[in-house]
């Protein structure tokens, strides 16, 4: 399985920080915010990963991140999104990458206290494609699950009433179809391919299976959940998912103990 960092956009929410940088760029704790979902597909197991990015300072994912020698990746590769036309948008810039394969895809702004290597575990036990829920007390920031007797019946993204408390975080994994179902999108009242309608394509095909996560899930895409990304990882020093064990390059240890 190969991974998928989405790492584009325009951070509007988190302006006048993005007028000046790339929203993943910004640091959560004790290190750039892009350093989560990579650390979390290396510790995960995967060794090939994909970070599609865009906006004026894509060369610095490069200066931060370089090839991924260093943190054991065999490969690092990255991609250019024009714009902001949405997380789907994002992802059909994946394709030549996927050759094929499955994929499992983060966004860049969302953190996830536990190891996803479980849910690749049981994603890899079947096919189509599977989301990460996680109960929330604010679910209509996010796509929302409607659940019937547990079975996931919809998605409705960002709801006045919310169908339940369950968010779909950003933690997606596809098989080689998504990239047809891409093709075929409109684009939404906000102007975006949005993930939701490819998620809600795999549910109507009867392909979509869910997992709902333990531990604590937080984005840092907002001025208020930004800070609390932070005092969360804060609390959770020791946890090697948030701490990077193989994560720097070998002079980032260098240049901090200068
Ligand atoms: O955080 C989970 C939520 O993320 C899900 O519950 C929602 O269903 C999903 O639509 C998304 O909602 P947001 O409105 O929070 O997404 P946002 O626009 O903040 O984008 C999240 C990440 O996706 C962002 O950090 C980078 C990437 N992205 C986004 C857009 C719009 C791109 O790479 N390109 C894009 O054009």
């Amino acid at each position: 399985m190969k991974g998928v960092i989405l790492a584009g956009g325009l951070g509007t929410r988190l302006l006048p920080m993005t007028r000046v940088t790339n929203k993943h760029l910004l640091p959560v704790y004790d290190r750039p915010m892009i350093c989560y979902p990579i650390q979390q597909l290396v510790t995960s197991g995967i060794e090939d990963i994909l970070v599609v990015t865009g906006g004026d300072s894509a060369g610095d994912f490069l200066k931060l991140l370089g090839n991924g020698e260093a943190f054991g990746l065999k490969s690092l590769s990255y991609a250019y999104q024009d714009g902001e036309g949405g997380i789907a948008q994002a992802l059909s810039l994946a394709r030549d990458f996927s050759a094929g394969e499955p994929l499992v895809v983060l966004l860049g702004d969302n953190i996830f206290q536990d190891s996803i290597s479980e849910a690749i575990e049981l994603y890899s036990q079947g096919g189509g494609a599977m989301i990460l829920l996680k109960e929330v007390d604010d679910p209509e920031r996010f796509g929302v699950a409607v659940l019937e007797s547990g079975r996931l019946v919809e998605i409705v993204e960002k709801p006045e009433t919310p169908p339940s408390r369950f968010a779909v975080t950003g933690c997606y994994f596809f098989d080689f179809r998504v990239f047809e179902i891409i093709d075929g999108l409109e684009p939404s009242s906000r102007g975006e391919l949005e993930i939701t309608d490819v998620n809600n394509r795999y549910i109507e095909w009867g392909e979509m299976r869910h997992h709902v996560l333990n531990g604590w899930w937080t984005d840092a895409g907002t001025i208020e959940s930004l800070f609390r990304a932070s005092e969360l990882v804060g609390e959770d020093r020791d946890n090697p998912v948030l701490n990077g064990i193989s994560m720097g390059p070998a002079d980032w240890s260098r240049h901090a103990s200068e």
